[in-house]
């Protein structure tokens, strides 16, 4: 397709890439096309209705229904095009796959740090597997910054305090620009990295190097052992249990429950709530307990908080069973 690998694009190396070029041209080509109709028509119709004379007086006009008709109808149809397109897409580009890798992302006065489900962090450089979908949390430890990786037409920013998200999945081995694209004070520009995107083998080799362990690349397989080991470390689990007179509530299945709070309240247990609870567990306290836990603050880094997060959710998905001592049985 000649037209969609225009030389003034960013190469494509995503599922996305196409599909954004597309409706970027198409939105091209109707804005060229009414610009130059535009000024075409200007310069006709001041040459061609030139006042002549000082007498010259134009013909009085009432409207014209026909003509109002048309020039209404048309850009609605048009724009509507744009509309149910660009719905399309965002549709698709802002819903990952459920089996998605998550890698979280964590932007800092002047780095990108990324975390592999699988426990490898890096900085600046991110390694993903080839057709497959990788979906990134992001959030930030200071300013807005902005993760941009033309190639594969994402750009998400990075918000201190909450979780955004998006995801890509990139169809060529190679090395992409990753850009900070959010101006976040004077190294901004120097904020920018790699992207490498391996074959499926050697981004398992790559992982196993660093871990001991092979990842999964399969549905619902992604390692879970860095949540799992903060979970006993600070053992949340001597409060969070099913059993009676638990202090905490019960943490299994909390993944997008609806949790009614103490002042009547309800909430869905989200990311973003997890985040808050763990952080700052008095602002939102659960109906029937006391705010007892301390804040983890400034205990846990966001790397950390993210990977217990994870843990909840597979948790709640019924892939890990496990009972109050902490003992997996799955
Ligand atoms: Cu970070 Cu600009």
């Amino acid at each position: 397709m000649p037209l969609l690998s225009l030389s003034f694009l960013p190469e494509q190396a995503a599922v996305a890439s196409k599909p954004v070029d597309s409706l970027f041209i198409y939105l091209i080509f109707i804005s060229s096309f009414f610009g130059l109709l535009i000024a075409a028509m200007i310069i006709f119709f001041s040459i061609r209705y030139k006042r002549k004379s000082e007498s010259d007086r134009p013909k009085e006009i009432h409207g014209n229904n026909k003509l109002e008709m048309l020039w209404t109808i048309i850009p609605l149809i048009i724009s509507l095009t744009i509309f149910g397109w660009g719905l399309v897409l965002y549709f698709n580009n802002y819903r990952p796959p459920a089996h998605a890798l998550e890698v979280f992302v964590v932007g800092k006065q002047w780095m990108w740090k990324l975390q592999h489900p699988s426990g490898p962090r890096e900085i600046d450089e991110l390694h993903v597997p080839i057709n497959y979908p990788v979906r990134l949390t992001l959030t930030s430890e200071d300013v807005i910054h902005s993760f941009y990786v033309p190639a594969f037409r994402i750009k998400m920013d990075a918000v201190p305090g909450r979780y955004t998200h998006t995801w890509f999945q990139a169809t060529k081995v190679g090395k992409y620009h990753l850009f900070c694209a959010e101006y976040c004070g004077t190294e901004h520009s120097k904020m920018i990295g790699w992207v490498h995107v391996m074959s499926q083998e050697d981004y398992q080799k790559w992982i196993s190097e660093r871990t001991g362990q092979t990842p999964m690349l399969e549905p619902g397989a992604s390692a879970l052992s860095e949540g799992e080991k903060i979970f006993q470390k600070y053992r949340c689990f001597a409060c969070h249990h099913a059993a009676a007179g638990a202090l905490g509530p019960d943490l299994s299945g909390i993944y997008g429950k609806q949790v009614k709070l103490l002042d009547g309240t309800t909430v869905t247990a989200d990311e973003n709530y997890l985040r808050e609870s763990i952080k700052t567990p008095q602002i939102k306290i659960v109906e029937g307990y006391a705010p007892l836990m301390p804040t983890f603050e400034n205990i846990l880094s966001e790397e950390q908080i993210f990977a217990i997060i994870e843990y909840l959710k597979k948790w709640n998905s019924g892939t890990l069973p496990q009972d109050a001592e902490g003992t997996q049985s799955a």
